[in-house]
């Protein structure tokens, strides 16, 4: 990824209720300035991945040692470690690292370490600051915004958690050019449910701009961030809770998580939702909800960014209709979908947001 010297002017900053998202390339040179500000500590735990480590820490810590005790604690890369376990050790190797009530945990790393840094953060000593420093496409426009934390059992992901708001959230869009391109175009299937869920405009930008976004030029990154955090932060400060028009992010994910599961999950998750937002899309159309050639044109872009957009033929069709029904948003033996009405605007308002869809007709259209 090249950067050029226009990005790196002001940091952009986004209002996500209580704390701000800051925004900008090479960012990670002032993580110590920034969360002294917000949340200053005699000790600050940093944790972090053995993949985002060797690219990242030693310039953080070094930082932070200079503002008071600092300590890096690392767990092994990859969602299967997000777990109770990792939760466990993190937790009594801060204690043994010394940290007390007044520490401030820093999560340095993709969604996985924001997960599970958040959910130390929400219970060691009953609840210190944490301030999200996401690494990832994903982390920086979905999983740091927005405060869901926890860890995944073996029934099923994110089953054991809390929500814990950030102090703030850091994003360096630099650190993307060392994510590996399928993480990168799996993020981009979060941005492309803004664009659906929010923002015609946005959706139009992203479009046009997936060649540049693919290469990871470093400004487009910057709009993209930015506007999904935007986007996000405004759903999430109406519903921190998700009884509302939180809802509307679920767009994609009923049928992505689905195929996600039923891929043993070798699908990334973005990948996934990619499939799930077109599928979804094809049954708002069909029910008359969305209008039509919704569906195509996410399909589109789905397909530019070099995601999937179709179900795999080796995932077997009932078995991802039966995972459906596992989901924790199915009720009362209907399953409840977030759907489009078309790009930008979402269907389903005086039903909260949720339309309840017959299994033969998700059948139908799994094909
Ligand atoms: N809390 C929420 O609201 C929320 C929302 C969406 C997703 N999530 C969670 O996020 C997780 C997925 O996040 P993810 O896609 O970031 O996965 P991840 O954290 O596993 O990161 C993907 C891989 O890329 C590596 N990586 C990350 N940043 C890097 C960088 N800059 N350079 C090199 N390597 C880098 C990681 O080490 C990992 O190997 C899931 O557990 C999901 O449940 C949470
Ligand atoms: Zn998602």
């Amino acid at each position: 990824m090249t950067v050029s010297a226009t990005t790196r002017g002001a940091p952009r900053v986004v209002e996500a209720g209580d704390y701000r998202v800051t925004i900008a390339a090479g960012l990670r040179h002032d993580f110590a300035k920034h969360v002294a500000a917000v949340a200053p500590a005699h000790h600050y735990a940093i944790l972090s991945d053995e993949d985002v480590a060797p690219h990242y820490a030693g310039d953080v810590v070094t930082q932070f040692a200079r503002r008071g005790q600092a300590s890096l604690h690392l767990m092994a890369a990859g969602e299967v470690h997000k777990t109770r376990e990792t939760w466990a050790r993190l937790t009594d190797d801060l204690l043994d690292a010394g940290c007390g009530r007044d520490t401030t945990i820093l999560a340095l790393g993709g969604g996985v370490v924001g997960d599970l840094a958040g959910f130390v953060a929400a219970t060691f000593m009953r609840g210190v600051p944490v301030v999200q420093c996401p690494t990832s496409l994903l982390a920086m426009i979905d999983a740091s915004v927005g405060g869901k934390t926890g860890v995944d059992t073996p029934a099923g992901k994110n089953l054991v958690g809390a929500f814990h708001q950030p102090a703030a959230v850091l994003v360096d869009v630099e650190t993307l050019r060392t994510l590996p391109v399928a993480h990168r175009r799996a993020g981009l299937a979060e941005a492309i449910k803004h664009g659906v869920v929010a923002d015609a405009d946005y959706f139009d930008r992203i479009r046009a701009a997936m060649p540049e976004l693919l290469e990871g030029n470093a400004e487009r990154m910057l709009d993209l961030v930015t506007r999904s955090v935007e986007l996000k932060a405004a759903v999430v400060r109406d519903d921190a809770r998700e009884h509302g028009r939180r809802k509307t992010l679920n767009f994609g994910h009923t049928l992505g998580h689905a195929v996600e599961l039923v891929s043993g999950f070798s699908l990334l998750h973005g990948q996934a939702v990619a499939i799930g937002m077109v599928l979804e899309a094809r049954l708002a159309e069909r029910l008359g909800v969305a209008a039509r050639g919704t569906s195509d044109e996410i399909e589109r872009v789905v397909r530019a960014a070099g995601l999937p957009a179709v179900r795999p033929p080796m995932l077997d069709a009932d078995a991802i209709l039966a995972a459906t029904r596992h989901d924790k948003k199915a009720r009362g033996g209907s399953v409840a979908y977030a759907l489009p009405a078309r790009i930008g605007v979402m269907a389903g308002q005086d039903t909260g947001w949720a339309i309840d869809v017959d299994d033969a007709l998700v059948r139908e259209v799994l094909g």
